[in-house]
C-alpha cells in the first residue's frame, strides 16, 4: 500500500494523513474485491522493517489499525469475510494484539472471502520460522507442499496478482515464496488515490496475461 506518506506530502500534510487516507482506500478495495467475486486479498501493512520509522508514525499505525478493527469488525463480518494476520504479533502492544486476535476469531468460520493483513512481516522471517518448525519436527526431506504448510498463508494457493502501487519496482521482503510466478502489476497510482476501478483496470491487465508457469 505504497504512497501514503508522498500522497500527504504533496497535499503539505502530515504523513498520518495518507495513513488515515490509505485507511479510506482499504475500504473500499476490500469491498470492491469482495463484490468483484474476488476470494483472498492480502495487504501489506506494517513490515518487519517499518520499524525503523520514528515512533510517532508506528503508533500512529497503530492506532490506526486498531480503529479499523472497532469500526469496521461487524461489517467485514456480515460481508463473510474472514480475516487472517500474516506476521508475528507477539512485537505488538498486548492490548491490540487482544483485540486483533479476537477479530480473527469472530471471522474464524466465514468462507467466501479472506482478508489478509501483513503486520509485522517479513517473507524471509517468515521462511525461517517455517524452517524452525520443520527443524522441530525433525523433517529432513521437506517438500515444497511442507514449506507452504508452514507458512502464514497454510491452504491457501499462491496469489495470482501483485499490485505495487506509486510506481516502486520492488518486492519489499512481501510474499517471496508464494510470489514465485504471480503476474506483477505497477501503477504509479498513490495507495490513497487507488479506486475500484483502478482494481478492475490491473484485473483487466492481469487477465491479458499469458501465464505459461515456465512452460511453453
Ligand atoms: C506505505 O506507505 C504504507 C504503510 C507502511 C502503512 C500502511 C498501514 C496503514 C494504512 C495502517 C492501517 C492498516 C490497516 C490494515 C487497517 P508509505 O508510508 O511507505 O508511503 P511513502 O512510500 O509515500 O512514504
Amino acid at each position: 500500500m505504497d504512497g501514503n506518506g508522498r500522497w500527504a506530502k504533496r497535499k503539505s500534510l502530515p504523513r498520518i494523513f495518507g495513513h488515515r487516507e490509505g485507511v479510506r482506500t482499504i475500504k473500499e478495495i476490500v469491498e470492491a474485491a469482495n463484490s468483484l467475486g474476488i476470494r483472498i486479498l492480502t495487504l501489506y501493512a506494517f513490515s518487519t522493517e517499518n520499524w525503523k520509522r520514528p515512533k510517532s508514525e508506528i503508533k500512529s499505525l497503530f492506532s490506526l489499525i486498531r480503529r479499523f478493527i472497532r469500526k469496521e469488525l461487524k461489517g467485514l463480518n456480515d460481508l463473510g469475510i474472514r480475516l487472517r494476520i500474516l506476521g508475528d504479533l507477539s512485537k505488538f502492544p498486548e492490548s491490540i494484539r487482544t483485540e486483533i486476535e479476537n477479530a480473527c476469531i469472530i471471522t474464524s468460520r466465514n468462507i467466501k472471502f479472506e482478508l489478509n493483513i501483513a503486520l509485522n512481516y517479513g517473507a524471509r522471517q517468515e521462511l525461517i520460522r517455517a524452517f524452525e518448525i520443520m527443524i522441530r519436527q525433525g523433517i529432513k526431506k521437506p517438500t515444497e507442499e511442507m514449506l507452504s504448510s508452514f507458512l502464514y498463508t497454510y491452504g491457501q494457493p499462491d496469489p495470482d496478482l501483485l499490485i505495487r502501487t506509486s510506481g516502486e519496482l520492488r518486492v519489499s521482503n512481501f510474499l517471496l515464496w508464494q510470489i514465485a510466478y504471480s503476474e506483477i502489476y505497477v501503477t504509479d497510482k498513490l495507495w490513497p488515490d487507488f479506486t475500484r476501478d483502478d482494481l478492475k483496470t490491473a484485473i483487466v491487465a492481469f487477465q491479458k496475461r499469458r501465464r505459461r508457469f515456465g512452460g511453453l
